[in-house]
């Protein structure tokens, strides 16, 4: 059977996203067809339909979801229709060679649906990251959905299915970062100031948000920052040496990705701390000119955080408890809800920073 449902769909590089009529076929072997119920907007999307991440139009766009499994194909028995989940972009196959030498984060053949979504003219769609969830039904290989407690609101949940995870997990798992720690964050969107909170909840003792725009340094400090510093008004590095002794932060997150930004990552941390990369570049972009005896003589790690090197099936139900319990304050990353048909005003407002998360709800089952 196929499903008419309604997505949003970058039909080409830099035009406008359209609500269209997408055919999604019932999940094959390994697949899972799932209710999406809350979506949330990623700068990423954004990316996608800039044409920054790469060429292949057109794109359906979404990714940062929560919703009920509705079918699963042949051969699926980690989830099952009626479970709530929420998706995931990097399905580890355990069997290539960074699974098998237990590091199964870095999986380098991770697993995505293998038959496509398409238009009404039969044209296949590339979903975004291999989910494609702007849409009522998406259809994703079955180790994409990670079962969590439905006690969770599924807008909040999805969250935890991009932005939120990787700045969470840039700081805790890529980053390291324990009790005691100096942590600066650059650019406090929805991952800069996830990055924030799992500084926070890891127990950080100097936690400095920078952004550009004063309404960003608010919602860092509502995150737990314990300062804010504008970069428009003071220089970056300067401030995060004037919070840390003189001597830099133990770990920099740069949740921008820009050259600029990554520079003063680097410039910005103790010696042998940690920069993690967490902005995604768009390709034009170039490391920038820093001498390699600093890179050296400063010693470390420059790391990058793919997804906040999470493991879905361990992280999402161990930070949706956490949520539960009061002691992560996820509702706080949700700006506003919006239906489909608003999410080309939702990158509006994302590049005009009114929001940290828009989030898409669609009806779900029923
Ligand atoms: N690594 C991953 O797995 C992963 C996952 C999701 C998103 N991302 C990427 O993370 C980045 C941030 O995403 P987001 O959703 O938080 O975006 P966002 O637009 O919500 O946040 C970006 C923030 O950076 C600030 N900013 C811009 N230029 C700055 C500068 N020069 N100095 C300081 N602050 C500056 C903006 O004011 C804004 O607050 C994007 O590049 C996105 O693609 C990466
Ligand atoms: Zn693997
Ligand atoms: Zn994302």
């Amino acid at each position: 059977m196929i499903h008419e449902v309604r997505g949003v769909v970058a039909r080409s590089k830099g035009a406008p996203v359209t609500v269209e009529t997408v055919l999604v076929p019932d999940p094959g072997p390994g697949e899972a067809l799932v209710a999406v119920q809350a979506c949330g907007v990623c700068r990423t999307d954004l990316h996608y339909r800039q044409g920054g991440i790469n060429d292949e139009f057109p794109v359906l766009l979404g990714h940062e979801a929560a919703g009920v499994v509705e079918g699963v194909g042949d051969g699926v028995d980690t989830v099952a229709p009626g479970d709530f989940v929420i998706l995931n972009w990097r399905a580890v196959c355990g069997r290539c060679r960074a699974c098998r030498r237990g590091k199964p984060w870095y999986c380098f053949d991770t697993h995505n649906a293998a038959q496509s979504m398409t238009l009404s003219d039969g044209t296949a769609l590339a979903p975004a990251l291999g989910i494609g969830a702007f849409v009522e039904k998406t259809l994703v290989h079955s180790g994409q959905c990670t079962k969590v407690s439905p006690a969770i609101a599924p807008e909040i949940a999805g969250l935890l299915g991009c932005g939120v995870m990787a700045g969470l997990g840039a700081a805790i798992n890529t980053g390291g970062i324990t009790r005691g720690d100096s942590v600066a964050v650059i650019g406090c969107g929805g991952v800069g100031n996830a990055a924030i909170a799992g500084a926070a909840l890891a127990g950080a003792t100097t936690i400095i948000g920078i952004d550009v725009d004063p309404g960003k340094l608010q919602w860092a400090t509502d995150f737990g920052a314990t300062h804010a510093v504008n970069a428009r008004e003071s220089d970056a590095v300067e401030a995060v040496r004037s919070y840390t002794g003189g001597f830099g932060a133990d770990v920099v997150i740069d949740a921008v990705g820009r050259p600029e930004t990554w520079r003063q990552a680097f410039f910005a941390r103790d010696f042998a701390g940690t920069v993690v990369l967490v902005g995604v570049p768009t390709p034009d972009l170039m490391v920038p000119e820093i001498p390699l005896l600093e890179i050296f003589g400063r010693g470390g790690s420059l790391k990058s955080s793919w997804y906040g090197d999470c493991l879905p099936e361990r992280d999402f139900p161990m930070l949706v408890d956490l949520h539960l319990q009061g002691r992560l304050p996820l509702e706080k990353f949700v700006s506003e809800t919006i239906t489909l048909d608003d999410v080309e005003a939702a990158f509006e407002k994302m590049e005009r920073g009114e929001v940290l998360r828009s989030v898409v709800l669609l009806c779900g089952p029923g």
